[in-house]
């Protein structure tokens, strides 16, 4: 009893300022970039910098934006007209680095992609009817259908008979995918002539389809990154013509079409993992080091932060918080009343 009472003497105490990472926990927030640039250069800067451009998908999304951006119009992500393929992979995300094989002058106003025997896309209307290329994952092939179907019809063909439409990604699953149309002959000059002759000439009056829709498709509304444009927020006066991407009008929150090539400022899309802080009393029974050596503080904090971290399985981060006196550590003695630990600002985020 009277060594307690005199170790009681030797205590020395701190204010720990604990910042947790939560590892599993990230939440999403809005950056504004001040720098005048086009939509696309735009996306750039927020892929290398966040994670994209700014998604708006409810009310109080769009209320953050516009406190985001302040008095001022700013890109958002939505722009008119994305490609995808309908079986979408993982590296399908970043467009710029497809494989394509448009034919000259596509893709033209048309949303759905048709491929020919030679192996070029054209981009046609969506409710047109061709045949189809399915691919079977069961087998590795892609299945000439030869029925004429819009695109939709045609997808839903071939997930339910196969996998899905054909995605090609490079010139050899390109070149697979055109093999399966038929060889395109003379047939129908050879049928022509046997008409004109009259002959009986037994060339058949095959259908035999020239082009069959593959995979790729244009959705017209839609994010950077990928999500779906079901909110809207436009604003009464539109203008014509064609104005791909999307402007938010802070003083208003609304958006407007522009010209995707006007400059300016713009809204991303970040991850944070939120750090939670507590602050913690710590009492020290040794003081043979000298623990106003800021060396020694770091030491100790060291130890600490790996203990804490055993115990509880996850990073964190500490400070040592200062006390009023300039000191960390406070000898507590009968006198002087214990240093008290409050919470105070926040961590931040990371
Ligand atoms: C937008 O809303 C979603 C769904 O409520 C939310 O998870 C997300 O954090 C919001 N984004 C921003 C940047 O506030
Ligand atoms: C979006 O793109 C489609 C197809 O290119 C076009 O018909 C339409 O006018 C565009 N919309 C706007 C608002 O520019």
């Amino acid at each position: 009893m009277a060594g307690s009472r005199l170790s009681v003497l030797l205590l020395i105490s701190g204010c720990l300022q604990v910042c947790d990472l939560q590892p599993d926990l990230l939440v999403r927030r809005f950056r504004y970039v001040g720098l005048q640039k086009t939509w696309s250069e735009a996306q750039t800067y927020c892929r290398e910098t966040f994670k994209d451009l700014a998604t708006i998908q409810n009310l109080n999304n769009n209320t953050e934006a516009q406190q985001a951006g302040g008095r001022s119009q700013f890109w958002i992500g939505l722009f008119n007209g994305t490609w995808r393929w309908s079986q979408e992979e993982e590296r399908d995300s970043n467009p710029s680095t497809w494989f394509k094989n448009w034919n000259t002058g596509e893709p033209g106003s048309g949303s759905c992609v048709s491929i020919n025997k030679a192996g070029m896309w054209f981009a046609k209307d969506c409710s047109a009817l061709n045949a189809f290329v399915c691919f079977s994952a069961e087998t590795g092939q892609h299945v000439l259908v030869d029925q004429q179907k819009s695109w939709l019809d045609a997808q839903a063909h071939c997930r339910s008979q196969h996998t899905d439409l054909s995605s090609i990604r490079s010139l050899v699953e390109n070149a697979q995918v055109s093999a399966v149309l038929p060889a395109q002959t003379q047939m129908n000059i050879g049928s022509l002539f046997g008409n004109l002759l009259g002959g009986s000439f037994s060339t058949s009056t095959s259908t035999s389809p020239t082009s069959a829709w593959i995979g790729l498709h244009r959705s017209l509304w839609a994010w950077s990154d990928g999500s779906g444009a079901a909110f809207r927020q436009f604003g009464l006066v539109q203008s014509n013509g064609r104005d791909d991407c999307v402007l938010m009008d802070s003083s208003s929150s609304t958006w407007f079409w522009r010209p995707c090539t006007e400059y300016h400022p713009f809204l991303c899309n970040t991850d944070v993992r939120p750090m939670m802080m507590r602050t913690v009393k710590v009492r020290m029974s040794s003081a043979s080091a000298d623990l106003g050596d800021p060396v020694v503080q770091n030491l100790v904090l060291e130890q600490l932060k790996k203990r804490i971290e055993d115990e509880e399985g996850r990073e964190v981060r500490l400070n040592w918080r200062m006390q009023p006196d300039g000191q960390v550590f406070r000898r507590e003695e009968d006198t002087a009343p214990p240093p008290v630990c409050q919470q105070e600002d926040a961590c931040g985020t990371v």
